[in-house]
């Protein structure tokens, strides 16, 4: 039996790997470096599955030329903003991604920002590695508290309700949010949360703005100058959504000018790129992307990339279908 040739874009997890060799005619990317959109189009006209992560751009002309052999792109993340959804389409490409295991990563490292934020703990680890700390007195980097201060969700899906939890019942933290969707009032009641009727008025409610909306067109600079001046000049903004739900420029000025107390940003527009004018903010707690970087989450999405593989080459529904 011919078995069907897939190739995986990036290096992953040792025991994802060796599931893949044992079932497929697999290739992997050896260097482990970004494959550029020429590589991305050969593989496209080579192989039966693609298996693409976030940071692998495929926009529409990846997808324009000559016959495609692949069948399957099984992206390994749950966000696949990075594909041109309508151009795999066209194709006939089916697209599956990988929900759920990464919901208490994320959610975990938006606490973290949250935290690093409020207690300025990216200031005093530079302070202190730099050899500049005097020693404990009465007004050296005082932050904020984060216990019972509200959180403000833009976003009520599964990571925002993670994040919800921890805070909640973690630091007994009121919960805001607006989604335009209806909510279950069970799940309202079980974090006493209220649901918002726009997001200006989460924006103006909440001591921690926390940003869980997908990337989309229809989020493109969601948070823009208009909606960042709605917040209190001691709240904080954080985003382990996508970097371009965010107006950098907008967001650089409030920072900049302390209209806004300080951000905690784990995702940027054009990354790995960033503006540099975020490194030279102190009030920007700056981390690499790192929402689901642990080793039992980056397991669980290369396992669950796999079984949407097996399950469409067997002729079955893959479990996470997108289109
Ligand atoms: C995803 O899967 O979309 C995440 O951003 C990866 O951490």
């Amino acid at each position: 039996m011919t078995l069907p040739k897939i190739l995986v874009t990036r290096r992953w997890p040792e025991p994802c790997e060796a599931r893949l060799r044992e079932r497929f005619d697999v290739t992997f990317n050896t260097g482990n470096h970004p494959l550029t959109l020429e590589e991305l189009g050969t593989a496209l006209r080579d192989y039966d599955a693609v298996l693409p992560t976030v940071s692998d751009r495929l926009p529409a002309e990846v997808f324009a030329a000559g016959p495609l052999r692949c069948r399957l792109l099984g992206n390994f993340g749950v966000g696949f903003n990075h594909i041109d959804i309508e151009a795999a389409r066209q194709r006939g490409m089916v697209i599956t991604n990988t929900p759920d295991v990464l919901t208490e990563s994320t959610a975990d490292i938006a606490m973290m920002l949250m935290l690093m934020a409020a207690r300025r703990a990216s200031e005093g680890e530079r302070l202190l590695r730099a050899g500049h700390w005097t020693g404990w007195h009465p007004t050296q980097l005082l932050g904020t508290q984060v216990t019972g201060k509200t959180l403000g969700l833009i976003g009520f899906g599964r990571i925002a309700q993670a994040m919800a939890t921890k805070a909640h019942f973690g630091f007994g933290m009121p919960i805001v949010f607006y989604t335009p969707r209806p909510v279950a009032s069970g799940l309202l009641e079980h974090f006493q949360a209220r649901q918002l009727d726009s997001i200006e008025a989460v924006m103006r409610e909440a001591d921690f703005v926390a940003l869980h909306c997908p990337g989309s067109a229809a989020n493109y600079h969601l948070i823009n100058a208009g909606r960042l001046a709605q917040m209190k000049p001691s709240a904080i903004l954080i985003n382990t959504a996508r970097g371009d739900v965010i107006d950098n420029p907008a967001l650089i000025a409030a920072l900049r000018e302390r209209r806004i107390a300080a951000a905690g940003l784990d995702v940027y527009e054009g990354e790995p790129k960033l503006d540099p004018a975020f490194l030279e903010l102190d009030n920007a707690v700056l981390l690499p992307h790192l929402g689901s970087a642990t080793t039992e989450t980056r397991v669980a999405m290369g396992m669950k990339a796999i079984d949407n593989v097996e399950a469409f080459f067997k002729g079955e529904a893959p479990p996470n279908r997108v289109i």
